[in-house]
């Protein structure tokens, strides 16, 4: 195992005319992100799982996640041979479930095609489920100095603005040239690590969507996108994200200390996670429930955001009195569903927004920490 990621001595040879990569280089060393616990390994296994659960949301939120799965999962032949559910209720509330299915995908691939060993080149990690070209490029990069060239989100801004790369990134082709450019860019060996961090620190700091902070920047006298005066104008991408809105009703059912959950269908949103039994509208549970024993809440409903869609939640409590006799009635309508005791719950995956409304009343779901402060309620 090296030295941490990107460390070493600070460069003091400050001279514009020194090509971009020694630049970022240098700032990565003196200002760049050094103490991540993922950058103090260059096992491809946790960096590979850092960077998936990177491309989910921000540092804060995969701190706790990266740790709890390193303590359940601590090799790739670990999380291979895991059931499905437990990786999907690791992953409960970091979102796009593929993701999580595409991981364990991932780690059995890894077990059964490359004998337990992830490759060691950037083409061969692509061909891995779930791992695109610009996360196969940082594994490659961070873990065996490979010149391969990243481009996700935030480099892509870096990038476009510093070349003042103005081609529509919605299409193929010109995303084909940035990509040369980037590689056009690409430093020694050596300092791949550093770089390619760099890259990435930038993005994640100064060079922000909005307000970017030119005057603390590296590349401030290389880049066009500043002397035009209009950053922000970069990267061009015309396809914006349609937006939608759906309301949906959940029953949050409870008989003593158990919740009835119901397995969700494998494709859609949340796709096989457990979650509450869903209806179309207050007026359609009230009315399949309206010879229920015991008494019904309507609870005051949120917006949960997902990147396409504004999910409008109405959740509706129902408690069945403890000598109801109702589990045939249920697993009727729902023969997907199952009571499940409250300090079980932390074991199941439940979509972000259900754990936190379940969790409101009471402190049973501390065990699982959540952390996503950023979905919130
Ligand atoms: N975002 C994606 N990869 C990252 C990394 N290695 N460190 C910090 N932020 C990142």
């Amino acid at each position: 195992m090296s030295a941490g990621r990107g460390s070493g001595a600070p460069d003091t040879t400050a001279a514009p005319a020194r090509p971009l990569a020694d630049r970022v280089v240098a700032w990565q060393r003196r200002h760049g992100r050094h103490a991540l616990p993922w950058q103090q390994t260059r096992d491809p296994y946790r960096v590979w799982l850092s960077e998936i659960m990177l491309q989910q949301t921000q540092v804060s939120t995969v701190l706790g996640y990266y740790q709890r799965f390193l303590e359940r999962f601590p090799d790739v032949a670990a999380l291979a041979a895991a059931p499905a559910d437990d990786v999907l209720a690791l992953w409960a509330g970091l979102g796009y479930y593929s993701r999580a299915r595409n991981l364990h995908r991932c780690a059995q691939a890894v077990v059964a095609e490359h004998g337990g060993e992830f490759p060691r080149s950037a083409q061969l990690l692509a061909t891995l489920p779930g791992i695109g070209r610009s996360t196969a490029a940082a594994i490659a990069a961070f873990c065996f100095d490979e010149r391969v060239a990243i481009l996700d989100g935030n480099v892509k801004r870096v990038l476009t603005r510093t070349l003042g790369f103005g081609d529509d990134l919605a299409q193929a082709r010109h995303e084909k040239v940035l990509w040369a450019r980037a590689e056009a860019l690409l430093p020694e060996p050596a300092s791949m690590v550093a770089y390619t961090q760099g890259l990435m620190d930038l993005g994640a700091t100064l060079c922000s969507q909005r307000a970017p902070r030119c005057n603390a920047c590296p590349l401030t006298d290389d880049c066009v996108a500043r002397r035009e005066g209009r950053p922000e104008d970069y990267p061009v991408k015309t396809r914006k994200l349609k937006r939608s809105q759906r309301a949906i009703t959940l029953l949050w059912l409870t008989q003593g200390e158990q919740v009835w959950l119901v397995r969700r269908p494998a494709t859609g949103i949340w796709a096989g996670l457990w979650s509450l039994p869903e209806f179309g509208s207050t007026d359609e549970l009230q009315q399949a429930s309206s010879d229920w024993p015991g008494g019904s809440e309507v609870l005051p409903g949120f917006t949960h955001v997902l990147t396409h869609l504004d999910l409008r939640l109405q959740p509706v409590q129902h408690r069945l009195p403890a000598d109801a006799r109702a589990d045939a009635m249920l697993q009727q309508r729902w023969p997907e569903g199952r009571w499940v005791e409250r300090r079980e719950l932390p074991a199941f995956g439940l979509p972000a927004p259900v754990t936190k409304l379940l969790g409101r009343s009471d402190q049973l779901f501390a065990a699982q920490e959540l952390v996503d402060q950023a979905e919130s309620l």
